[in-house]
């Protein structure tokens, strides 16, 4: 499929087919898909937790408020991220760049971040938000359907995948195969009121 496509049909689904599952071989694809997406310094926040278990599945739809993609699709991914991995052995970003980058930006990864943890939390955040739709538009691309999701007791299911201290759950992402179609498009809003040109 080509990425026009995939943006253009990618919906958020909600019913999905309860049988079919997801061969390894996609949710690999998807996944080393999803680790080529970019982040600030290359600091890679994401932490996934790909829930497979039926009873944790069901304990997820709980804390979900009921919602069925959470048991119904093939996969569920819980989108995690570490807030301090900009500090954590932050030379594993830099390795294959020339020693003279490495001097550069390690000082200056540091001088950005330390500190600052509303700009730590933001960039964790940040790097989640941008993997998520590389996931997204991965699923799409080979023919599966998706849910992004913040519809969740954030503490209950923190509870549930122990969630590490210094980490944050950004979103889960329910993707299989749709039972019923997404509903009609919300309501977007027009180009020309989103984008304007040099200023507001
Ligand atoms: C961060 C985020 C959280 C969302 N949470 C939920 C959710 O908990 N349950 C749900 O059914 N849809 C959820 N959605 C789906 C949105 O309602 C949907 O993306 C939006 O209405 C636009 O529709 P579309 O994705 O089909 O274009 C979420 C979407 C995003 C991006």
């Amino acid at each position: 499929m080509k990425v026009f496509q995939a943006i253009e049909q990618r919906r958020a689904v909600k019913h999905y087919q309860k049988e079919s599952k997801m061969p390894a071989e996609d949710f690999d694809k998807i996944m080393s898909a999803a680790i080529l997406s970019p982040t600030s310094y290359n600091i890679q926040h994401w932490r996934f937790i790909r829930v497979t278990d039926q009873l944790h599945r069901h304990k997820m739809k709980d804390a979900a408020w009921g919602q069925a993609q959470v048991a119904d699709a093939a996969e569920l991914i819980v989108l995690c991220a570490d807030v301090n991995a900009w500090s954590d052995r932050p030379e594993r970003y830099v390795a294959n760049s020339p020693q003279e980058s490495q001097d550069i930006l390690l000082p200056m990864m540091h001088a950005f971040y330390a500190g600052k943890e509303q700009i730590q939390r933001d960039e964790a955040m940040r790097s989640c938000g941008i993997v998520a739709q590389t996931i997204m538009l991965a699923a799409k691309g080979l023919d599966y359907d998706c849910c992004p999701m913040v519809g969740f007791d954030r503490e209950e299911v923190a509870r549930l995948i122990h969630l590490p201290k210094g980490y944050v759950i950004a979103m889960m992402i329910a993707i299989g195969k749709a039972e019923k179609a997404a509903y009609p498009r919300g309501g977007q809003l027009l180009l020309e009121e989103v984008l304007s040109e040099n200023h507001f």
